[in-house]
């Protein structure tokens, strides 16, 4: 059958980067085929160019056989064409079902919106993809961030695309949702659906993809069957060289208590959460999406109110009412939900990286523009952040190089306890490892690090001891002499170790 996709040539610049250079692409029919590459090479570029929604500088592309000159987003749509991309792109004030609908409402035969019709309708879908617990009605803002990213995966299907691109989809899932969306891919490859998947994770990639190819720096590396490659070659050639150990860090000198929460309580979300930290330890906080891991650091950060419990700062008790007062309190706090409570969209990269720190470099209320200008530089430097430079807004910046700014932000702050709700959500290979050994100094330095991660060889390999929570309650803290896979899912699922 003839190709779904097929691009060649293709090149866009945007001031001071050349994104994409004479890259080629072809997707075909019942195929999974993986973009990859480290942040910033090129990925999402590519996809928006083919969806139509950046306009390419050269190169040729056509759909289904028919050549394609200039495209948009609608008449991607009308070609069968849809995506999700890595900023979920819904309303978030609309209900579940509103949003599969956005744009073509169902009518009754008055002309009115039959939405009795239209809410079975997706309800149905929605239970066939084995999302029953998604309430066509609930508005998208009451669901979690894991759950609306499945509505958004789950709209294409409904729309009954059958080219399908997902960028990152996983990078908000838990290891329940992710089944359900492979499951979902899948079934759309059997229908001789086309499927073109990023992801930074390497066993997503060989557990789902057929195909896949490589970009960096904005070319074209090479193109193959997964099955005639490896992780260990497919890291290679992203990143030019191996990564072994990639988890492994120094353990550092576990010092005084740097923060105890007791009893902690916000009911119906967690209940009795009790746990301390040491000054230079790493303390992990694993469980479920929707496990309230991410409750509970928004309570400790006084994002949330807490009904009963104390938390105690260096021995101290303290009550935060917001954020800032942590913030001033010496607790630095990086979201899972990077878009909506970290970053600064329309302001530059400098001033993101800043973001925490000026009441430090702005002594009698005037910012000292040399400190700020370093602490850019610096963390630029250190994280790779792949910007043309630290004045261009944030928002010009791929979806990895954001989140490494916000983590820049965090660092910057010399904060003595850390609060990281997923902290390499989204970023490459290299970057993970970089962040890594970020940890390590600074857990040398003395610095607590309290992170919730559902990826289990990472917060297996960083972590010193795990707090495993079920549906709100503790389940055991595990050493890290104890850790064993099987044990810590067991746990996460409510069932004795
Ligand atoms: N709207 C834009 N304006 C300016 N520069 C941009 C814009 N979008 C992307 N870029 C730049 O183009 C390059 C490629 O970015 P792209 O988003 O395609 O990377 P990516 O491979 O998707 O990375 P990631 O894994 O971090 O999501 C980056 O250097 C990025 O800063
Ligand atoms: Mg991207």
């Amino acid at each position: 059958m003839a190709e779904l996709i097929a691009a060649s040539g293709i090149s866009k610049a945007f001031p001071g980067v050349r994104a994409l250079d004479q890259v080629d692409f072809i997707l075909k029919p019942g195929e999974v085929h993986a973009l990859v590459g480290e942040n910033g090479a090129g990925k999402s570029t590519l996809i928006k160019i083919l969806m139509g929604v950046y306009r390419r500088d050269t190169g040729s592309l056509s759909v289904k056989g028919r050549e394609v000159h200039e495209f948009s987003p609608e008449a991607a749509q009308d070609c069968g064409m849809a995506a999700v991309y890595q900023d979920i792109s819904l309303a978030r004030s609309l209900t579940v079902g509103e949003n599969f609908y956005l744009g073509h409402m169902p009518k009754t035969a008055f002309g009115t919106i039959d939405w009795s019709q239209a809410y079975e309708k997706c309800g149905a879908l929605l239970a066939e993809l084995g999302l029953h617990d998604i309430d066509p009605r609930a508005p998208l803002s009451s669901l979690s961030v894991a759950k609306q990213e499945m509505v958004a995966i789950a709209k294409p299907v409904f729309e009954n695309a059958d080219i399908l691109v997902f960028d990152e989809p996983t990078a908000l899932l838990a290891n329940e949702e992710t089944e359900i969306l492979f499951s979902i891919i899948r079934k759309l490859r059997n229908e001789g659906k086309g499927i073109i998947y990023i992801s930074h994770r390497m066993e997503e990639i060989f557990t789902i993809c057929d195909s896949v190819t490589v970009l960096k720096d904005g070319r074209h590396v090479r193109t193959m069957p997964v099955s005639e490659t490896n992780p260990d070659d497919l890291v290679r050639l992203m990143v030019g060289r191996s990564m072994e150990d990639m988890y492994t860090i120094k353990r550092a000198q576990h010092g005084e208590l740097a923060l105890e929460v007791d009893g902690l309580s916000r009911e119906p979300r967690f209940r009795d959460i009790s746990f301390d930290v040491h000054h230079g330890e790493i303390f992990g906080l694993f469980g479920l999406v929707g496990s309230g891991r991410t409750e509970i650091m928004r309570a400790i950060f006084g994002a949330d109110p807490i009904d009963r419990g104390e938390i105690r700062l260096e021995g101290r008790s303290v009550r935060f009412s917001h954020p800032s007062q942590a913030i001033a309190a010496g607790i630095g706090f990086m979201s899972e939900d990077r878009k909506n409570q970290s970053i600064a969209l329309p302001l530059s990269v400098r001033t993101n990286i800043n973001l925490a720190n000026y009441s430090s470099i702005s002594p009698f209320g005037i910012v000292n523009r040399t400190a700020e200008r370093d602490a850019s530089r610096i963390y630029i430097d250190r994280l790779a952040i792949k910007t043309p430079s630290d004045t261009v807004a944030i928002r010009n910046l791929s979806g990895g190089n954001q989140q490494k700014a916000v983590l820049g932000k965090n660092l910057a702050s010399n904060s003595r306890i850390l609060v990281c709700d997923e902290p390499t959500i989204g970023v490459d290979v290299g970057a993970k490892s970089e962040i890594y050994k970020i940890f390590e100094r600074l857990t040398e330095d003395g610095v607590a690090i309290l992170m919730v991660s559902s990826y289990l060889p990472e917060i297996m390999g960083l972590a010193d001891r795990i707090l495993v929570i079920y549906e709100g309650r503790a389940m055991g803290i595990v050493s890290r002499s104890e850790f064993d896979e099987e044990k810590l899912v067991r746990l996460a699922s409510g069932l004795n170790a």
